[in-house]
């Protein structure tokens, strides 16, 4: 809409004759229609009471209102659903999760088209809320900003830091007997203190972090504890005033959302050893934005920056540690000093990175490292290529030294198989694990494979297994584990016709994924593959499942053919 049109359509509704209806459900909700004429501001939150993660979303969406309107603004709040893999995790809910982001981004680009607000403040937190939120912006395409809802303080267990990842850890060991009921009970109390995001830099305070770097919220506020609510909701008034003060201005969401901001973001979580489900969403919000950008030129950016972040799960501290050392700007303003990241980027509060991340303090050489000296050379996520794996692979190793791997597959028609497998004890150290049918549209919807990874380290295995999945990991995933294999078996994937017994060969410095099959042997096997027949046959996870596209290019959903 241009801005001439913009504004009769808002003279229209303050006053004209055909917005009659419009005004006096206005008028029902205290709403003065003189007041129509200034911004309005859509305030997507993702409040829902069935997960710890965004419990504090609507105080921080009364919080954005009250900010909206005493700047003058209209402040109109919605809902969108949110779906915790912790909450669904070893159920079939868990192939909700991804197919939530779809969900949400459609709903709150449906509630724009509907509205056509002004502006945007989006309210993010678990997991899919801040990709599908960033997804819905870029389609948007109007002045946003986005609101991140806070990290989880750590827990303490035997007197150590705990997180949820050491619950699903421990949950393997207590399966295989290390741990008693009793222990683990004591864990199931004390990791999980109160409300937020899972504690360490597992997916959503990754994708978190990554919206500082795309510079669409204020800088410094992610890393905040959820509960630390004085700071936060004054934090909410100002992003709610900010929102009104951008709304009609030059910069959209797209100026926030291009190859430079994006490449920024894949440099801040590689820095931080953020979550490999970062390299999928970072391509699906592209794919909204129009931008062209693959696997591989984000893989090259992670492995040419240095890990500076010593961050839970490939490092000792979590998110609240990151706050207390100076927050995301830390990092920033390393990364822009090493060359790593473009400071000339937008920041929404006015002016670049660069300029707004000049105050940071100094790395503590504790949570964050200098980049001249790092916690580690090279961040964590890589990609694979090979005849396993045509279209590409994630593997993150900032969790494991190991580099290499090559054994036997030992191969799985879904996660619960080889569950089943591990806790009988008839996986072998050196085994290969072949997940497959668990890819966005054979799932459907890409289940997280913390249940394995958590079993593989709870049964004693460690590092001596791998795993190779159409699936995805969660960011508390530690080993060698190669997901994201594309193509995905139920859509002609290699990964559907590999065999038991078949040696496979991870080689993450050679960027190569391969089973020792001959090409031809290959070719025919494709050529006879029929997939399973589908787990889902209707509503939603159907629809999901006809129309999701590859893990490559982020698992956004295609139109159907016209
Ligand atoms: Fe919601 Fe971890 S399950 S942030």
């Amino acid at each position: 809409m241009t801005e001439d049109a913009r504004r009769q359509a808002r003279e229209q509704l303050r006053d004209g004759a055909e917005r009659v209806g419009a005004r006096s459900h206005y008028r029902a909700m205290g709403i003065d229609p003189e007041r129509l004429g200034n911004p309005i501001v859509g305030i997507a939150s993702a409040w829902t009471q069935t997960m710890p993660c965004n419990l504090n979303h609507r105080d921080l969406a009364a919080a954005v209102g009250r900010g909206v309107a005493e700047a003058g603004g209209v402040p109109m709040e919605f809902n969108t659903i949110a779906v915790s893999d912790n909450q669904t995790q070893a159920t079939p809910g868990m192939r909700a999760s991804l197919v939530s982001r779809e969900l949400i981004a459609d709903s709150i680009e449906l509630m724009d088209i509907a509205h056509d607000f002004d502006a945007l403040v989006c309210i993010v937190g678990c997991d899919k809320t801040v990709p599908a939120a960033l997804m819905a912006l870029a389609r948007i395409d109007k002045p946003s900003v986005v609101l991140y809802s806070g990290p989880m303080r750590a827990g303490h267990w035997r007197g150590k830091t705990a997180t949820i990842q050491d619950v699903w850890e421990q949950l393997g060991a207590y399966r295989s007997g290390t741990i008693t009921r009793e222990e683990l009970d004591e864990l199931e109390r004390s990791a999980c203190p109160g409300p937020g995001t899972c504690a360490g830099q597992f997916t959503a305070n990754t994708m978190g972090l990554a919206v500082e770097f795309l510079g669409l919220t204020a800088l410094g506020s992610t890393m905040v504890p959820a509960d630390a609510m004085e700071d936060r909701e004054r934090d909410a008034a100002a992003i709610g005033a900010l929102a009104v003060s951008v709304a009609g201005g030059e910069r959209t969401a797209r100026d926030f959302l291009d190859r430079r901001a994006l490449l920024n973001a894949m440099a801040g979580i590689g820095a931080t050893g953020g979550s490999t489900n970062g390299v999928l969403h970072l391509l699906a919000i592209a794919r909204e934005a129009g931008v062209e950008l693959s696997l591989s030129e984000l893989v090259a950016v992670s492995r040419a920056t240095p890990m500076i972040g010593n961050l839970s799960p490939s490092g000792r501290y979590v998110a609240t540690d990151l706050d207390e050392a100076g927050g995301a700007p830390v990092v920033m303003r390393e990364l822009i000093a090493a060359g790593h990241i473009d400071g000339g980027a937008f920041a929404v509060e006015g002016g670049t990175l660069g300029e707004r991340s000049g105050g940071a303090a100094a790395p503590d050489g504790a949570v964050v490292f200098p980049a001249a000296a790092p916690y580690k050379p090279q961040s964590g996520l890589n990609a694979l290529f090979g005849n396993l794996a045509p279209d590409g692979a994630v593997v993150k190793v900032a969790g494991t030294e190991r580099r290499a791997h090559s054994g036997p597959a030992r191969v799985f028609e879904s996660e619960r198989d080889c569950t089943v497998a591990i806790a009988a004890g008839t996986i072998q150290p050196g085994d290969v694990l072949v997940i497959r049918n668990e890819g966005p549209a054979g799932g459907p919807g890409m289940r997280e494979m913390l249940s394995i990874t958590a079993a593989v380290v709870g049964a004693g295995l460690g590092e001596s297994v791998t795993l190779v999945t159409d699936g995805r990991f969660s960011g508390a995933t530690r080993g060698l584990m190669v997901g994201h294999v594309s193509p995905e078996a139920v859509r002609g994937g290699p990964i559907g016709v590999v065999r038991e017994g078949e040696r496979i060969t991870i080689d993450v410095e050679a960027g190569t994924l391969a089973v020792d099959v001959p090409d031809d042997e290959l070719a025919r096997r494709l050529a006879e593959y029929a997939p399973p027949a589908p787990s889902a046959t209707r509503g939603v996870l159907a629809r999901y499942a006809d129309h999701v596209g590859s893990a490559s290019e982020g698992a956004t959903l295609r139109p159907a053919p016209r």
